[in-house]
């Protein structure tokens, strides 16, 4: 690494804190700050208790950025949207082992539909869950709130689940990306990233200081301890 041009976290921005009149306006600004990617938070009021938007919305802003969209499902029966995702060119899926019996059967859908493969956690689920997914999947996502809301309390314990999570990628030889969802900002970001997080998915601390780009920029150049 050079250390004059340190690596940037992989930062995710999640359209759930975005303002919905000026979607496409945002994601340009974000995308022009040097965003890895687009998180899209899609919920049916039933796994999580909040409504928010469908696969339409990354059909109708891909067009927008050249950046990938990432999906995630906070839906029951996810198998119905793995089509309708394909086809809005969503890159990345991350589907909820608590939210299907078959997750291995899904994430299989979700291959064979041409996509990335991520599972997602939630904080009361035992990381044992991702023993049998790990070798299937190119991404994990912890989440370090519970899921539905944007602009809660991050959960401390996501620290030690990350560093379970990094043994248990060593024991069995893989290496999946490492994100987490929920509560990251300028004050959890370096733990995060100590305790072995690859990216993070932000949302309402791009916002909270009027400028996300900034914010955005300055949460990139958090240095790994
Ligand atoms: C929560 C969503 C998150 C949310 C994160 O259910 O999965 O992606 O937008 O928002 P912040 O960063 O505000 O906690
Ligand atoms: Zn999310």
């Amino acid at each position: 690494m050079n250390m004059n041009t340190p690596d940037l976290v992989p930062i995710f921005p999640s359209l759930l804190a975005f303002d919905f009149a000026r979607l496409a306006e945002q994601v340009a600004v974000l995308d022009g700050a040097g965003a890895a990617g687009f998180h899209f938070d899609l919920m049916d009021g039933q796994f999580v208790p909040n409504l928010s938007f469908g696969p339409m919305l990354l059909k109708a802003l891909r067009a927008t950025t050249a950046l990938p969209f990432w999906a995630h499902l906070m839906v029951y029966t996810p198998e119905a949207y793995i089509d309708q995702l394909a086809k809005a060119c969503a890159a990345r899926v991350y589907i909820h082992p608590e939210s299907t019996p078959h997750i291995h059967r899904v994430l299989t859908q979700v291959r064979m539909a041409g996509m990335e493969v991520g599972v997602v956690i939630n904080p009361g689920t035992a990381m044992v869950t991702l023993e049998p997914l790990l070798e299937m999947v190119d991404g994990v996502l912890l989440m370090s709130v519970n899921p539905g809301f944007g602009g809660q309390p991050f959960i401390p314990a996501t620290l030690g689940r990350l560093r379970q999570l990094g043994e248990m990628m060593a024991r069995q030889g893989v290496s999946p990306s490492v994100e987490c969802d929920g509560g990251v900002d300028a004050t959890t970001l370096p733990a995060l990233l100590d305790a072995g997080m690859t990216g993070a998915v932000v949302g309402s601390a791009l916002f909270t200081g009027g400028d996300p780009a900034r914010a955005l920029q300055a949460l990139a150049r958090t240095a790994v301890r």
